[in-house]
């Protein structure tokens, strides 16, 4: 069937990976990338389709109503990734994460009310569910946001579901756990550590290094999203686990290793205030719907790592940025 999705954020790091994946895979499909392109949304990661007559790109911002309106026009579909993503920053800035995440999201939700969409997925994240000792999360686990990030995108995913029950928007919610592969930006564990170990530069482990993650590759992602997308019920949250548990040392160890770097170059330093200790997630409703992770994670990672080992020509122009990357990292790290 001929249809048009929208597609919010699609030039950052997994909005571009399913916006390729769902032009390779739906031919009949056509796709409008809505992307303010600020520091982490860049063109040249959508390189792959540019030319391709079955997409278009849209500057604009989600926050923008006259914007996300003439956007979504005539689409069917949603999937709305834009947002402000990165914890350390919502704990120094967090403005950006309560207008784009919060604000943002209730411009998408209220324009697909008016234009009426057939289906408005949403890319929430584990993080709204706040840090587990033991066991895993459900979709029905209590909401409990420890960051000003996580906390925003808590919002979202609570006014997606209000606009289900109050005007029945046909929503479905995602919550995935932490992504990696290819095109993420810098400042995220496994992209940062990789950058810095190739300039023989200091790893800076938070804490202990004891905080555990479960690492999702982002070719699993974007099919978890497609199975969402076509055999979801509405209203439903998904939860999208990777498998992959591991603590921040381990995936130190492993990035070093791979690139041949000696243990060494990890160094401990201050934590991340409210750190959440390990997320674990049960995604045994999305494997009900089919899906379930391919990836072997130290596969990925090690083609991960190689990928931006063989890419200087995609992070080097970032790391140059002097007033937006440089000065991050002055202020994070040197706080
Ligand atoms: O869980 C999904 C979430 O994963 C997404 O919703 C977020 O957008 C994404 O940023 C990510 O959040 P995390 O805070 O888990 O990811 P990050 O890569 O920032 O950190 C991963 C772990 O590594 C975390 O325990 C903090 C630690 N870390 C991170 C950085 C940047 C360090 O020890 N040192 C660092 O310099």
């Amino acid at each position: 069937m001929r249809k048009t999705v929208l597609i919010t954020g699609g030039a950052g790091f997994i909005g571009s990976h399913f916006t390729e994946y769902l032009l390779a895979h739906y031919p009949d499909y056509e796709v409008r990338v809505l992307d303010a392109l600020t520091y982490a949304g860049r063109r040249e990661n959508l390189a792959a389709v540019e030319g391709d007559p079955r997409f278009i790109f849209i500057h604009g911002d989600v926050r923008d109503k006259q914007t996300v309106r003439e956007a979504m026009q005539g689409a069917h579909d949603v999937v709305h990734f834009a947002a402000e993503t990165h914890v350390d920053r919502s704990i120094l800035d967090p403005d950006a994460f309560i207008t784009t995440d919060v604000y943002g999201s209730f411009v998408m939700l209220e324009t697909a009310r008016q234009v009426g969409v057939e289906r408005f997925v949403h890319v929430s994240t584990d993080e709204v569910y706040g840090a587990i000792e033991q066991g895993a999360f459900t979709e029905e686990s209590p909401l409990r946001p420890s960051s000003p990030y996580a906390a925003s995108k808590a919002g979202a995913d609570l006014l997606v579901q209000a606009y289900a029950r109050t005007y029945g928007l046909p929503v479905l919610i995602v919550r995935p756990s932490n992504t990696f592969g290819s095109r993420q930006y810098p400042e995220k564990l496994i992209p940062l550590f990789t950058v810095r170990a190739l300039h023989d530069q200091p790893l800076p482990l938070y804490g202990d290094g004891q905080q555990r993650r479960d690492w999702l590759y982002v070719g699993d992602h974007v099919r978890a999203i497609d199975t969402v997308l076509h055999r979801g019920q509405f209203g439903e949250a998904y939860n999208i686990a990777g498998g992959n548990e591991r603590a921040n040392i381990e995936v130190s160890r492993l990035i070093l290793h791979t690139l041949g770097k000696p243990e060494s170059l990890i160094q401990f330093v201050k934590d991340r205030p409210a750190h959440d200790r390990r997320y674990a997630l049960d995604d045994s409703k999305l494997r009900a719907l089919g899906w379930r992770p391919e990836a072997d994670f130290e596969t990925a990672l090690r083609e991960t790592v190689l990928w931006y080992a063989n890419h200087p020509e995609w992070w080097q122009p970032i790391l140059q940025n002097k007033q937006d990357y440089q000065a991050f990292v002055q202020r994070w790290y040197g706080r």
